[in-house]
């Protein structure tokens, strides 16, 4: 008899023609998208100049990766926010996403260029925001470290353990070790910018005692 593919029965069925969304064509979505798509992903790739002008930039990324609209994006059944963080609540308030999706939240409320007065909580705002299951993630990762996955750990926070369970998943396929710190409240401040988690580059053990100790 035929094995399932492991890939179907643990995401959900995402590979059988489901895309990943991704909202913001910037640093971090361009990081993300070809990343995701040497997973074996699709990634609909979307941002505010619309899917005609992104075209040519996301069909160098091959055939998995496609420039759609960003309502078309937030559609998906998994998407990452990757926009600045002044554009956020307008832009959910515009585009739902389908009943049960994840939000992958990589948005950071800076309040200006100094670290020191980043908001904490924003992913608790964006929960507010938003009718997607909301997962913090890829908020304290810089850019170039997310195109180059490098087997290390990357923190992710939800009050959605499901939600969190297809975010460890999406970690480990494209090259992370996934390590849950806690609830969007706990982790407030932690991987806020500035915070403890943000901009480390450590291994799961590592995180975790620092997890642990912050707690
Ligand atoms: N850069 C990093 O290393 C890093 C690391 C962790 C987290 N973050 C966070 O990730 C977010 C994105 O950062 P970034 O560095 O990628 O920013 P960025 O390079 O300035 O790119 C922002 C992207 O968002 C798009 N955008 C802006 N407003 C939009 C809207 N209303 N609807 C759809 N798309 C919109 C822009 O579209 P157009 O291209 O069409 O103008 C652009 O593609 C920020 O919240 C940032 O704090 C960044």
């Amino acid at each position: 008899m035929a094995r399932p593919d492991d890939r179907t029965v643990l995401l959900n069925g995402y590979r059988g023609g489901v895309e990943l969304g991704v909202v913001g064509a910037g640093r971090m979505g361009l990081a993300a998208a070809p990343v995701f798509a040497a997973a074996g992903f699709g990634v609909a790739l979307s941002s505010r100049r619309g899917p005609d002008r992104l075209a040519t930039l996301a069909s160098g990324f091959g055939p998995d990766v496609r420039a759609v609209a960003v309502s078309e994006a937030m559609g998906a059944p998994m998407v990452m926010l990757a926009v600045p963080w002044s554009e956020v609540e307008a832009l959910l308030a515009a585009h739902a996403t389908t009943t049960g999706a994840v939000l992958m939240d990589a948005t950071n409320a800076w309040a200006g260029w100094s670290p020191t007065r980043a908001a904490s909580g924003s992913s608790e705002a964006v929960a507010q925001w938003t009718n997607a299951d909301v997962v913090k993630v890829f908020s304290t990762v810089h850019a170039r470290r997310l195109a180059a996955p490098d087997g290390l750990a990357v923190p992710f926070a939800t009050d959605v353990p499901s939600a969190g369970d297809r975010v460890a998943d999406l970690l480990s396929r494209i090259g992370f070790a996934p390590v849950y710190a806690g609830s969007l409240a706990e982790v407030a401040d932690t991987m806020a910018p500035g915070g403890l988690l943000f901009g480390r580059t450590t291994s799961d053990s590592v995180l975790r005692t620092l997890i642990s100790g912050s707690t």
